[in-house]
């Protein structure tokens, strides 16, 4: 973080000294919630949840060399006290974002957000100090935490954002207000919550709205609620996608052998070639959207067409292709799962496992309302009409779904089953798969399948010292 002293963190907070000998001292640490992560400058933040309270941990981080608690009464260590800890955060961010030299990049979507953010700070911080979400802290907590920890030497500071309801991207952009605002898709996820598309539509398009008038707002050209978005907003706007209209766009995209996107990048400024490190098709369009982001913000087609074919995964368990020592390719995507990111990644199992033996180990996708017979059925047809060999439902209600539709889409015996939980998955695999199968790994996260990704990798390393 920028060195703030303690009097001056007080007054942005409104808050209270408690225990502070000196208010002139400084934090030039990290700010943290997590005792663990405390460094010697550090301000802990200390949140009371339901099983763990923050200010139990406050003699500890002070002995660890936090300079201060921020929470919600004395601890008898130095402390700034205010009455909501999360405001306070909140508060603390909007005061040093608006001291930092840095340009706010901030994105939204239904799904791809934390790909799609890794991919922009791989291609930014190639051109200058770049500060992004850790993982997929995209929340009320996340966000300010992310954007404190952005020094005098950031130049971009790139923020996933989230949402759950109207008013959550709203309220992130007036802690941390972008310059640039991406919205990659409108889709299904979190539908129950929201009450339906149209109103996932109205809430991430807050983003846009939050816009500057010299910002620019980078929009899906293909996905029509996204691209309805232009009229919401007062900044430039710049189309990416298939689309004719796109201004950011990729010719001749085509799946390498190995499952990874290549195509030809326009941008207004040039074109370039790419070839993806990463798997699957549904990463062309996240690329394209990092790609226009780059553009904006001075980057040349080569630049950035480097960039991305040189970017890899940053995040765990999505899309991860382990090659195990007998021949067996795990492909774990289980961190999380909607109909748009199942059909992404049911198309690139059969790009990989191209003449191979093909297994789709899939769970429920979460939080569909009303949608969820007819998604989890259309997942279990689209896995016979792709041809995939086998198809493993895993869990309840949903999996049968997902089964049923497959049968009724055609597949017969064997080529479909429906078992009850991870460890029935992993029995069923261990004694089936063969030399060169493909597995795809996949549900919401709540299923918690990387268990079963974790099992076969290790049921390989066995193998490996068993064969020797
Ligand atoms: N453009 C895309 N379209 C559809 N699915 C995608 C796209 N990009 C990534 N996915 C898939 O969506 C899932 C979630 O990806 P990712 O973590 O990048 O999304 P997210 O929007 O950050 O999710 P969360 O809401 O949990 O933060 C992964 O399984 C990934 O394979
Ligand atoms: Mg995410």
């Amino acid at each position: 973080m920028i060195a703030l002293s303690l009097a001056e963190i007080a007054e942005v907070v409104g808050g209270q000294t408690h225990d502070i000998p000196d208010p002139s001292v400084q934090v030039t640490g990290p700010v943290v919630r997590d005792s663990r992560e405390v460094e010697p400058g550090s301000l802990f933040v200390a949140f009371a949840g339901e099983r763990v309270d923050g200010h139990d941990f406050a003699h500890a981080v002070v002995e660890a060399g936090a300079v201060a608690v921020l929470g919600t009464r004395p601890v008898g260590v130095p402390a700034v006290v205010v009455d909501d800890v999360q405001a306070a955060l909140g508060a603390l961010a909007r005061h040093v974002v608006r001291r930092l030299g840095a340009t706010l990049v901030g994105l939204t979507g239904s799904a791809g957000k934390t790909s799609t953010k890794d991919l922009i700070a791989q291609v930014l911080r190639r051109k200058a100090p770049t500060v992004f979400t850790p993982g997929s802290l995209n929340n009320e907590i996340g966000l300010p935490l992310t954007a404190l920890s952005a020094t005098d030497e950031t130049r971009f500071l790139v923020l996933e954002m989230g949402a759950r309801g109207i008013g959550h991207i709203r309220y992130l952009t007036e802690l941390t207000p972008p310059k640039i605002g991406l919205v990659l898709n409108v889709g299904s996820a979190h539908i129950g919550e929201f009450g339906g598309r149209e109103q996932i539509a109205q809430a991430k398009g807050e983003l846009v709205e939050a816009l500057p008038e010299d910002g620019a707002a980078i929009l899906n050209a293909d996905d029509p609620y996204v691209r309805a978005m232009a009229s919401r907003t007062k900044a430039k706007v710049i189309l990416f996608g298939e689309s004719d209209e796109a201004d950011v766009s990729a010719e001749n995209v085509r799946l390498t052998d190995s499952g990874q996107p290549s195509f030809r990048l326009h941008t207004p400024s040039g074109a370039s070639d790419v070839t993806m490190r990463l798997y699957g098709e549904h990463h062309v369009s996240n690329a394209l959207a990092a790609a226009a982001v780059a553009h904006e913000l001075g980057m040349s087609a080569d630049e950035i067409a480097r960039a991305l074919s040189e970017a890899g995964s940053l995040s765990r368990w999505r899309m991860e292709v382990t090659e195990r020592p007998d021949g067996v390719t795990i492909v774990n995507d289980a961190y999380n799962a909607n109909p748009e990111s199942m059909r992404a990644a049911l198309r690139a199992l059969v790009a990989i496992g191209k003449g191979r033996r093909t297994w789709a180990v899939l769970g429920k996708m979460a939080e569909l309302g009303d949608e969820a017979l007819a998604e989890h059925d259309a997942v279990g047809r689209l896995a016979v009409r792709l041809n995939v060999s086998k198809l493993v439902a895993v869990g309840g209600r949903e999996a049968a779904w997902l089964q049923l539709g497959a049968y009724n889409e055609g597949s017969w015996g064997e080529e479909s089953v429906h078992v009850s939980d991870a460890q029935a998955a992993v029995d069923l695999l261990r004694s089936e798969l063969r030399p060169g199968d493909v597995v795809l790994v996949k549900a919401s996260r709540s299923v918690g399948l990387e268990k079963v990704a974790d099992a076969l990798l290790e049921t390989g390393a066995e193998g490996e010292v068993a064969a020797r």
